[in-house]
């Protein structure tokens, strides 16, 4: 059996309420080999970790995340209990545990993203090698290429894995991250012939996670790890 690594979903979003520290804890007591989050900018300049572009779903707070500074986000409930946290924060915590996948989510990320993965290297000890920076954003990706071209770039894509491979060429990105739906053997059979890494999202249940194991991906995505 081709082995695959095992990377938690916004934390561990199955378990405990999505991209929390708590979230990132259970996954990490699930062993995982990586970590996924989302991004996104807020009034007050600082990168935080959230999924939504509001804040209604998932806080007691309403409207677009960033148009609120960091203290005011602090000062909301994630699912009444937990607090929002920052990727500095996340970073801290994680500390080289396991590989940080950073999904630029928000607009106007890729820039202190890539500043505080070249602070982490260059002061905490981290490598290139521990982080993965993901986004659906053409843009973002595309800035951070510009930025540093050694920051390990995946191109998120729930549409055309042909599109996504073509755009990849074009900033030197080295991973594609497709929905799993998107899979087939042939097409993986082409990603993996143009030299490409594919981690895949986001793979629930047991009979999926076999077969993309069977595709041989190189990495899963999901929102419950402890089953991969
Ligand atoms: O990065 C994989 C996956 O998280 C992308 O979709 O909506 O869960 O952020 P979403
Ligand atoms: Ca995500």
């Amino acid at each position: 059996m081709h082995s695959s690594l095992k990377i938690g979903h916004r934390g561990a979003l199955g378990h405990v309420s999505e991209n929390t520290m708590e979230s990132i804890k259970k996954a990490l007591e699930f062993g995982v080999d990586g970590i996924e989050i989302d991004v996104h900018t807020c009034a007050s300049g600082e990168l935080v970790v959230f999924h939504d572009f509001t804040l209604d779903r998932m806080t007691n707070g309403v409207g677009e995340v960033s148009k609120y500074s960091l203290l005011e986000l602090k000062e909301l409930k994630v699912d009444g209990k937990f607090s929002i946290p920052t990727l500095v924060e996340v970073l801290d915590f994680i500390d080289k545990k396991c590989l940080l996948n950073i999904e630029l989510k928000g607009k106007n990320t890729a820039k202190e993203a890539c500043r505080l993965i070249e602070w982490y290297i260059a002061n905490k000890n981290w490598t290139y090698k521990n982080f993965i920076v993901s986004s659906f954003q053409t843009h973002e990706l595309e800035h951070v290429f510009k930025t540093d071209k050694n920051i390990p770039l995946a191109v998120l894509t729930k549409a055309s894995m042909s599109e996504a491979i073509e755009f990849a060429q074009s900033i030197d990105a080295k991973i594609i991250h497709p929905n799993f739906a998107l899979l087939t053997t042939e097409n993986m059979r082409f990603a993996k012939s143009e030299g490409f890494s594919v981690n895949t999202w986001t793979v629930n249940d047991v009979k999926t996670i076999e077969r993309m194991k069977d595709y041989g991906v190189d990495g899963i995505i999901s929102d419950f790890p402890n089953r991969l």
